[in-house]
C-alpha cells in the first residue's frame, strides 16, 4: 500500500529524532521523558517522598521516569504515583494508574485525597482532528482542566506543570495563575518539536487560596 505523503514526512521525521530513538533505547514508552527530565533538572520538582499525579500519562513515559527517580534509591519510599487517562497504560511498577477521563476527579472522588499531592504534572493533549479551532477549543478545556484538578489536590506549596498548546499561553491565563503560585513561568524544554506549539506552564509554590 503506498503511503501518503504526510505520513511518509511524518516517519521521516520521527526517524531523524534522537530524542526518540534514545528513548526507546532506554526502555521508556515515549520521547516525552526527555521534556519531563528537563523540567525537572531545571526545576527540581521530584524530590524523596512526594505524592505526584501524572494527567494524560499514556503511554507511560512520565510515570516511568517517576517510578525510577523515586524507587530507585529506597523500595520503602513513600512516594505515590497516579498516572491517569482516558487510553490504556499498561502497568509500570509503583505506580497507580486510572484508566479514566480527568472529569471524574472533579467531581467528588475518593481514589485521591483532596490537598494531598505535592506535584500535579499535565501533559494532556487532545486527539488532533485537524480543525484548528476544535483542536484549539479543545487544548483549552484540558488546560482548565487540568488548573482546576492543581487546585483540588495540591497541598500547600505544591508545584504544578502543565503543556499549554498554541493559544492557551495567552497573558490572561498567566495572569490569573499568578494569582495561586508564587512563582509562574513558561518553559521550552529542548526536546520539544521546535516547529511544536508546545511549551509548559511551571507553576511553583501553590498557595491554597482558591
Ligand atoms: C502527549 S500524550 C501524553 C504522553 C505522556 N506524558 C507520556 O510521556 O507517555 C497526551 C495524553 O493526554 C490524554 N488525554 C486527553 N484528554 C484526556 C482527558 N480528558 N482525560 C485524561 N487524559 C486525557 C490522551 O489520551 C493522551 O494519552
Amino acid at each position: 500500500m503506498v503511503k501518503k505523503l504526510s505520513q511518509q514526512l511524518w516517519i521521516k521525521r520521527k526517524e531523524a529524532d534522537k530524542y526518540f530513538f534514545s528513548a526507546k533505547a532506554n526502555g521508556y514508552r515515549a520521547r516525552s521523558v526527555y521534556k519531563l527530565l528537563e523540567i525537572n533538572k531545571k526545576f527540581n520538582l521530584i524530590k524523596e517522598n512526594i505524592s505526584v499525579a501524572d494527567l494524560g500519562a499514556a503511554p507511560g513515559s512520565w510515570s516511568q521516569i517517576l517510578a525510577d527517580i523515586l524507587f530507585s534509591k529506597s523500595k520503602n519510599s513513600k512516594s505515590k504515583i497516579y498516572a491517569i487517562d482516558v487510553n490504556d497504560i499498561k502497568p509500570i511498577e509503583n505506580v497507580i494508574i486510572f484508566k479514566k477521563d480527568i472529569n471524574e476527579f472533579l467531581t467528588e472522588n475518593n481514589s485521591i485525597k483532596a490537598k494531598s499531592l505535592d506535584l500535579v504534572l499535565s501533559d494532556m493533549a487532545p486527539k488532533a482532528t485537524g480543525h484548528r479551532f476544535t483542536d484549539q477549543v479543545r487544548a483549552t478545556d484540558l488546560v482548565e482542566k487540568a488548573i482546576v484538578f492543581a487546585q483540588n489536590y495540591l497541598s500547600l506549596n505544591g508545584n504544578f506543570v502543565c503543556k499549554l498548546l498554541g493559544a492557551n499561553t495567552n497573558d490572561n491565563l498567566i495572569k490569573c495563575i499568578k494569582k495561586h503560585y508564587k512563582y509562574v513561568k513558561l518553559f521550552k524544554p529542548k526536546s520539544s518539536m521546535k516547529d511544536s506549539k508546545e511549551i509548559y506552564l511551571i507553576c511553583l509554590s501553590f498557595n491554597n487560596l482558591q
